[in-house]
């Protein structure tokens, strides 16, 4: 039987589950939130859709982690979010503790399985997820890159009247300010942005996207975006759970690669079966690469604070 686990029953946690559960992605669907009676009232208001729309999925709300055994994939989305002024990493402290308390109940009950982490500073939690699981690196990876990606192409689309379809781009380096879109990798239908765009409009695009949660949480006045770090995961756990092989952007452990160890950070990677299959290195400019060097000295700093 083919089951996901979602930590973390709020806006992301619950709309992740009700995508995962239209897209049928597994047999089961368990949502967990420590606040008693959270998780339980929306899986139970998700099932009673399965009257009308057209998936058939077991889902189970539940405070209790043993529920969670045997998972093939869990997603953490349990942590607080940023009020309006609050940087991602001025989540760090608060959020580690909560992602330590998960990470080992996903160890005690589901050993084997991939994990996913959303949870802000998604670099530092996914880093502190995989030290705390001891699991392999490329079964812990974090999700950012696929969500700053879409905001870009998103932004594009509108400027140019388009398919955010036709869009292709990728983004890399941490989730946060120093994010680092690749102009150079970013095409409209193969036809690269730059023959199509003034290099001042792709600039206050990009600049957008790179505040892309900030503009969500300033509108939104209480939490932070959902829907599209929502779908996000779910291409993740799609590309995951249907071994589909699909390169897409994830912070994931570097060991050398663009000149960076010791760190989790925005890649391209190589998504299947296994997780992180493979990590893409792609050839960049000295300026891309020292964008990136850059955005890894903030991350690298924020997993020594985490360890004072
Ligand atoms: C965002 O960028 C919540 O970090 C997430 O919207």
């Amino acid at each position: 039987m083919k089951k996901i686990s979602i930590i973390g029953a709020g806006n992301v946690g619950a709309t992740t589950a009700l995508f995962a559960a239209q897209k049928e992605l597994t047999d089961e669907i368990v949502l967990v939130d420590v606040l008693p009676g959270l998780a339980e009232g929306k899986a139970l208001d998700m099932a009673q859709t399965t009257a009308i729309e057209d998936f058939e999925v077991n889902l189970i709300g539940t405070s209790d982690y043993s529920k969670i055994h045997n998972s093939q994939l869990v997603i953490i989305t349990a942590g607080l979010t940023r009020k309006p002024g609050m940087s991602r990493e001025d989540l760090l402290r608060q959020n580690a503790s909560i992602i330590e308390e998960i990470t080992r109940n996903i160890v005690k009950y589901a050993p084997e399985a991939i994990i996913i982490v959303v949870t802000n500073p998604v670099d530092v939690m996914t880093y502190h997820c995989w030290k705390v699981s001891g699991f392999p690196a490329k079964r812990v990876l974090g999700q950012a890159g696929v969500l700053d990606t879409a905001r870009f192409c998103y932004f594009i689309a509108q400027e140019l009247g388009i398919s955010t379809k036709n869009i292709s781009s990728i983004i890399l380096g941490g989730h946060g300010d120093s994010m680092v879109p690749l102009l150079r990798y970013t095409t409209v239908s193969g036809i690269p942005l730059t023959e199509l765009m003034e290099e001042d409009t792709i600039n206050r695009l990009a600049q957008r996207a790179r505040n892309g949660g900030g503009e969500i949480v300033e509108l939104l006045k209480t939490g932070s975006a959902f829907y599209t770090p929502a779908s996000a995961t779910i291409q993740m756990a799609e590309s995951i759970l249907k071994d589909k092989k699909q390169i897409l952007p994830c912070s994931v452990y570097l060991e050398g690669q663009y000149g960076i160890s010791d760190i989790y950070i925005g890649a391209p990677v190589r998504l299947g079966a296994n997780g992180v299959e493979e990590i893409i290195e792609l050839k960049l400019t000295e300026s891309e690469l020292a964008w990136l060097h850059t955005s890894a000295e903030i991350y690298k700093q924020n997993i020594d604070n985490l360890k004072a």
